[in-house]
């Protein structure tokens, strides 16, 4: 997991990132439904002068939701707090954020399914009343007392949406779910990060690119400066399609921005559970990746490609992953039937 090139997740490599982290919301690539409603919200609260209602954002891992936080406070004209769940340890430390934001200001916290559990019952009232309940003294002569909060708009990302609870959930008014990029806006992001970087590539060289992938911004800029690499060892510097197909290749990246491991989490399926259905725990025991991991950063892609079918019984692999990976496609769930039905009627 350390070493894979286009796994989502944030690594040290990535830490320029921000140069190429969009600020604006023109500069802010694909996601239209999500923006276009972002435009109305902002708008509408700016002319009631209300804060924005609580945004939560959800999705795969390097799919913008960081970013966007950023764009909907520069949208809004206000300043944005950056904060995460599992670095809030007390709910005093929450307490400390909350009374230091100003009138509208923007709240982000990332992994906020990471909050604990303490934690979250002081964000209710606060996101609710914008209010703060603290309990000043101990046993009998303990009270609680109130304080008013400045309106502030809090931001939550998370990629597991179905890990929040639902009181937590309950009180985001906007909800979205980010989705995969196309080829078309991955293209527009890879041609926007070169021009930042000064990386000159050819028009089908970032199709190729942005090809292999896998739907994901974080993934298409890491390939770029890759096979910047390859460009600047290999020609004169200029990201021919020769070049990046080349690079590609030597990262074994194939044609779909499949690598290795997804390939492994392929053929485990198809060789080891004649194609599924496996459950998610007995398929990541017998991959040796985390159950966490296969669901949040393989899962998603491979589902997009219909390369895997979600069933209440576990994962299966389709006819057009073993097509992808030159198997003959057995449908042993029709075998089956086809054995019971013949069962059956001879029952009859
Ligand atoms: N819509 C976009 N347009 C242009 N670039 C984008 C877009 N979305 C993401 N990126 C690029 O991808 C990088 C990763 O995005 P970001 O950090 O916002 O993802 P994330 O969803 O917050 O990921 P994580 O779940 O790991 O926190 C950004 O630095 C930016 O360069
Ligand atoms: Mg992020």
């Amino acid at each position: 997991m350390e070493d894979r090139l286009i796994s989502s997740d944030f690594r040290s490599s990535d830490i320029d990132e921000s140069s190429l982290r969009p600020r604006t919301i023109e500069d802010y690539i694909g996601q239209t439904k999500v923006k276009d409603n972002l435009r109305i919200f902002i708008e509408a609260a700016k002319q009631r002068g209300e804060a924005l209602d609580h945004v939560l954002l959800y999705g795969p891992p390097g799919l913008g939701k960081t970013s966007l936080a950023g764009v909907i406070a520069s949208e809004l004209g206000s300043n944005i707090k950056i904060t995460s769940g599992p670095s809030i340890e007390k709910a005093g430390d929450l307490a400390a954020i909350l009374t230091n934001l100003g009138e509208f200001d923007v709240l982000f916290i990332d992994e906020i399914h990471r909050l604990n559990r303490s934690v979250e019952e002081i964000l209710y009232p606060a996101m609710e009343d914008y209010a703060l309940d603290i309990i000043i003294g101990k046993g009998p002569s303990a009270r609680s007392i109130r304080l008013d909060l400045p309106k502030f708009t809090l931001i939550g990302a998370t990629t597991r949406a179905g890990l929040l609870t639902s009181p937590l959930r309950d009180r985001f008014g906007i909800i979205n779910r980010l989705e995969l990029y196309s080829h078309e806006e991955l293209k527009m992001i890879i041609k926007r990060s070169a021009g930042i970087l000064g990386i000159e590539i050819e028009e089908d060289a970032a199709q190729e690119i942005a090809m292999r992938s896998r739907g994901t911004p974080r993934i298409a800029n890491r390939l770029l400066k890759r096979i910047r690499d390859f460009a600047q060892i290999k020609s004169n510097g200029n990201i021919t399609l020769e070049v990046a197909r080349f690079g590609l290749n030597a990262l074994e990246i194939d044609q779909l921005g499949l690598d290795n491991t997804d390939r492994n989490v392929l053929q485990t399926i198809i060789e080891k559970f004649d194609g599924g259905p496996v459950g998610l725990d007995t398929l990541a025991a017998s991959t040796g990746e985390e159950a966490n991991t296969i669901e949040d950063v393989y899962e998603p892609y491979l589902l997009q490609l219909g390369f895997i079918q979600k069933t209440p019984r576990g994962r299966k692999a389709t006819r057009l992953a073993y097509e992808h990976l030159g198997f003959t496609y057995v449908n042993n769930e029709m075998m089956q039937m086809t054995f019971e039905d013949t069962f059956n009627s001879q029952d009859e």
